[in-house]
Order: C-alpha cells, then sequence, then structure tokens
C-alpha cells in the first residue's frame, strides 16, 4: 500500500498540537508551563522563544496540561479549519479549568493577533490573548492575571526579532534545530492572513543568526534550517558606530555561506523560497556548498497566470518555470516541492488544468495542497466573491493530490539502487529497530540500526525500495 502521509499533509496537520517538556534551566519558583503549538514551523519556533523568556521567569515545564498553572496553546489562521481545531482543544481545557479555577489559560500567534480582544469575549477560559511580537511582555501579562483582570497584548512591531533569546530546544532530537531569520511578510498575497497576524517583514541581526548556528553546532546538532516566510528577502545591514565605515548589506545568498562556513559537518536547510525572489546567486551559493541541501520548496499556488494575478503573487506561469529551468541548470540533483490553492476565487476548469500541466512540468518532490478557505480582512475577501463549490474545491483537490502521489513515487524511484548521504536524525516511527534520517534532497529514508552509528552521525545508505514518501535501504561502508 501506498503510504500517503507525507504527499497530502498540510503545514497545519503536520506537526499539530504537539506537548513540551524540558529540563527546569532557569531558577524555577515550582510553576508550571504547558506549551502546545499550531501552524506554520514559525510558530513552532516562536514557542522556543516563549518557553525561554518564561524559564528565565522562574517557570518550569510540563507534559501534561492537568498539572500545568499556565496553559498557552500557539495558534495558527492560515485557513478556517487551523482556527476550529484550536477552538476544539480550547474546549478540551474548559474541564481542566473547571476543576482548577486557578488555571491561567493563553491563547498566543496568530488567531491571537487576528481575534485581539475579541477572543476574550469569544471564549470565556481565556485569560490573556498575546500576538507573536509581544512575547517578552508575558511575563507582566500573567502577574496582571495573577491579581484578576485579563491581559491582551497584541501589538506588532517594526524591529522585534528576539535576537538576544536563545531559544530553548523544545522536543528537540538534539540533531536537527529551526533558526528563525526574519519575522513577518511585506507580500500581501490575497489569500493570506499571514501579513496581519504576523506584521511587516523585517531581517534578524545576521552575527546573531550564525552566533546561533554556531552554538547548536558546538552542542552537538547537525542541521539547521533557517526560516521565514519570504527567505529570499532576507537583508540586513550590519549597524557601525558613528565614523566608522560602513558595513556592506548582506543578502540571503550571503547569510546562507555564513552560516553554511561554520563547519562542512553542518547541514543547511531553509524555508520558505517564494518564487519571485529566488536569485541565481542563492542558487550558486547553494550548488558551492556541498552542507547547503539540494531541496528548494517553491509554492506555485497556481499554475495559470491570471490566477496568479488575483492571487498577487507577482509572477506569471513563465517566470516560475524559468525559475525551476535555472535550478534545473545550477542544480541538476536539486529537490522541489510546492504548495498549491484550489479552487481560488474565479478559478475555471482551465486553469485548473493549468495547475496539472505545471505539476507535469516540474514533476515536484513533494506538495502541500490546499482547497482555498476565504480569510477575514484579506484582499481577496474584500475583492472577490469566494465563488467555487467547495465540491469543486474538493474535486480539484482530489486530482492534485493524486498527480502529486504519481510524482513523488517518480521521484522516489530514481533513488532506488543509488547511494545517499544521510544524517542519522531518530529511530524509525515504526520500529526502533529501524533509524530514519533523510538525505540531500529531504527524502525520509529507513535503514536497520547499526550499532557503529548513532544519532547525529552521517551515514551512507544504499536505496532498496520504496513507497511514494519514504526510501527503504540499508548502510553501506
Ligand atoms: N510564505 C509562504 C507560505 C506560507 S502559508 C509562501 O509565500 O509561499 C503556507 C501555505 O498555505 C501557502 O503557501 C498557501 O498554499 C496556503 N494558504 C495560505 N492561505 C491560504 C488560504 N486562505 N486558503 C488555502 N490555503 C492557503
Ligand atoms: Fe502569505 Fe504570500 Fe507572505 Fe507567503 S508570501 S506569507 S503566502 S503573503
Ligand atoms: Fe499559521 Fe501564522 Fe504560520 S497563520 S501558517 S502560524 S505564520
Amino acid at each position: 500500500m501506498l503510504d500517503l502521509s507525507h504527499t497530502t499533509k498540510t503545514h497545519d496537520e503536520e506537526r499539530q498540537g504537539e506537548a513540551v517538556e524540558l529540563a527546569p534551566t532557569g531558577k524555577s519558583d515550582g510553576r508550571k508551563l504547558y506549551i502546545e503549538s499550531y501552524g506554520c514551523q514559525m510558530n513552532f519556533s516562536d514557542s522556543e522563544i516563549v518557553a525561554s523568556i518564561l524559564i528565565d521567569n522562574g517557570f518550569e515545564t510540563t507534559k501534561d496540561y492537568k498539572e500545568a498553572d499556565v496553559v498557552f496553546i500557539n495558534t495558527c489562521s492560515i485557513r478556517e479549519n487551523a482556527e476550529q481545531r484550536v477552538r476544539n482543544r480550547l474546549k478540551e481545557f474548559e474541564a481542566v479549568k473547571s476543576k482548577n479555577p486557578g488555571l491561567i489559560v493563553g491563547v498566543l500567534g496568530c488567531m491571537a493577533e487576528r481575534l485581539k480582544a475579541k477572543f476574550l469575549e469569544e471564549e470565556k477560559l481565556v485569560d490573556v490573548v498575546v500576538g507573536p511580537d509581544a512575547y517578552r511582555d508575558l511575563p507582566n501579562l500573567i502577574d496582571k492575571v495573577e491579581d484578576g483582570t485579563k491581559a491582551v497584548n497584541v501589538l506588532l512591531s517594526r524591529e522585534e526579532t528576539y535576537a538576544d533569546i536563545s531559544p530553548v530546544r523544545l522536543n528537540s532530537n538534539g540533531v536537527s534545530a529551526f533558526i528563525s531569520i526574519m519575522r513577518g511578510c511585506d507580500n500581501m498575497c490575497s489569500f493570506c492572513v499571514v501579513p496581519f497576524t504576523r506584521g511587516r517583514e523585517r531581517s534578524r541581526d545576521a552575527e546573531s543568526i550564525v552566533r546561533e548556528a554556531q552554538n547548536l553546532f558546538n552542542s552537538g546538532y547537525k542541521e539547521v534550517t533557517l526560516l521565514g516566510q519570504n527567505v529570499d528577502s532576507y537583508k540586513y545591514t550590519p549597524k557601525v558606530n558613528d565614523g566608522e565605515p560602513e558595513l556592506p548589506t548582506i543578502n540571503f545568498a550571503n547569510l546562507l555561506a555564513l552560516v553554511a562556513e561554520i563547519s562542512p559537518e553542518l547541514r543547511i536547510r531553509f524555508s520558505t523560497s517564494h518564487p519571485k525572489d529566488i536569485t541565481d546567486e542563492v542558487l550558486h551559493t547553494m550548488a558551492k556548498y556541498e552542507n547547503i541541501c539540494k531541496y528548494i520548496h517553491l509554492p506555485v499556488q497556481s499554475g495559470n497566470s491570471r490566477v496568479l494575478e488575483l492571487m498577487n503573487r507577482t509572477y506569471d506561469r513563465e517566470w516560475y518555470m524559468e525559475r525551476v529551468d535555472s535550478i534545473r541548470r545550477i542544480m541538476p540533483t536539486c529537490a522541489i516541492s510546492t504548495d498549491v490553492i484550489t479552487g481560488f476565487c474565479t478559478e475555471t476548469e482551465e486553469e485548473h488544468q493549468d495547475t496539472l500541466s505545471m505539476m507535469n512540468y516540474v514533476k515536484y518532490d513533494f506538495a502541500y495542497m490546499f482547497a482555498y478557505s476565504e480569510r477575514p480582512g484579506t484582499l481577496a475577501a474584500k475583492r472577490f466573491e469566494d465563488d467555487i463549490p467547495e465540491e469543486i474545491k474538493k474535486r480539484r483537490l482530489t486530482e492534485i493530490v493524486n498527480k502529486q502521489l504519481e510524482h513523488s513515487l517518480e521521484r522516489i524511484q530514481q533513488y532506488v539502487g543509488k547511494v545517499h548521504k544521510v544524517l542519522i536524525e531518530g529511530y524509525s516511527k515504526r520500529s526502533d529497530k529501524d533509524y530514519c534520517g533523510r538525505n540531500d534532497q529531504n527524502t525520509l529514508v529507513v535503514f536497520p540500526v547499526d550499532e557503529r552509528y548513532k544519532i547525529g552521525d552521517y551515514v551512507y545508505v544504499l536505496g532498496e525500495s520504496c513507497t511514494s514518501a519514504t526510501l527503504i535501504g540499508k548502510i553501506v561502508d
């Protein structure tokens, strides 16, 4: 049977609702924090910053929300069902709160930013609502709630990057870690709520990024993923004192090179690339460094130029194909994945066929595929009618998912019979007799444990068979 788990997963289903537990590091005053994260990797990365801030203020964390003093839920607004999932979860917390009225329930992240104080009216159990740029204020907000008032801080910032806060690595395998390199988004894709929930785009100090990656490498990590909604527009001008000469601006290609130089043993990944911004300079930098993984997540959204224009993606079908051609020319082995939305406002059957033909052109290694979900306040919600009936959106989605399954299988079959450098990330989900890791192209590889190698080692694995989502093989010397 085909394993559909990778190709049909959505961003917010991917890692939804993970709880965290870690050894207390600061001076604990016995108060316990439980935090659960939904949505994209940025949110998971933010939860690590939240944990760091609260541990510095006397908290320790727990994996069991029933024994917590503070329960936080870090939320996502990207689609209606992402918000529904959070509301359902809050209902489950209600039962605990009724037994323990002192429990503080907080909503963080994108839904907090979107709904602001309205959240307090809509969900009576919520005590505190905090947007993504206000996490430094959390200890103060918790104090307020302990003094008996509900608290809200949803101020967005043009500067906040939390550059000086060392994230507490939650649920870590000790091998791979995320590093946020920028926050916010200035793109205003018409379907997207992110510019409203995350605010203006800002790039984090390059030196603090390199330092964080170096520290991770020094403590045994072997892979970092640089995160941003649009990493290719990363841009940072180092600050200098009065009278000193100006330093050159660091772009994403420069940043990649700086992180790659830390050690050839440190793998670099990144997400997400916007097709309008990914430059040949970035592609050449990837080609130059063996340790920058040959994998690009390049969301297409639609294969039709008219729909792309309505989506305000600012590229057309030809531009996107040219970028794919450049990737193939500069890095013939590079894997490409994508995001697709079906049934965007006014999308015709022919335009949907253009998305399918784009998929045939690129033959994506993976894809995240979604039916369009109108989000209040976005440009599309204001300007266009959400006029494609749900059953048509779903039927188009099924066609796209089925096509992707064929392509994923076709791509992964090319890896059978070849040897891959794999970083051992842990034991396979199904059995602790198997290790799992990924090759350069981000394909999941599963192979029998060999006692000579441990988690965090690089090994060479011969691909012997596959499903559409996993390469199965054995270590070769
Ligand atoms: N910054 C990334 C995307 C972040 S959101 C980029 O520009 O590509 C992740 C994905 O969710 C998007 O790529 C899009 O495919 C999907 N998405 C965003 N808003 C959506 C909506 N209103 N309905 C359905 N899918 C949506
Ligand atoms: Fe949303 Fe577009 Fe920004 Fe991505 S680039 S986060 S899709 S507005
Ligand atoms: Fe969701 Fe916010 Fe990320 S809306 S996808 S958690 S930026």
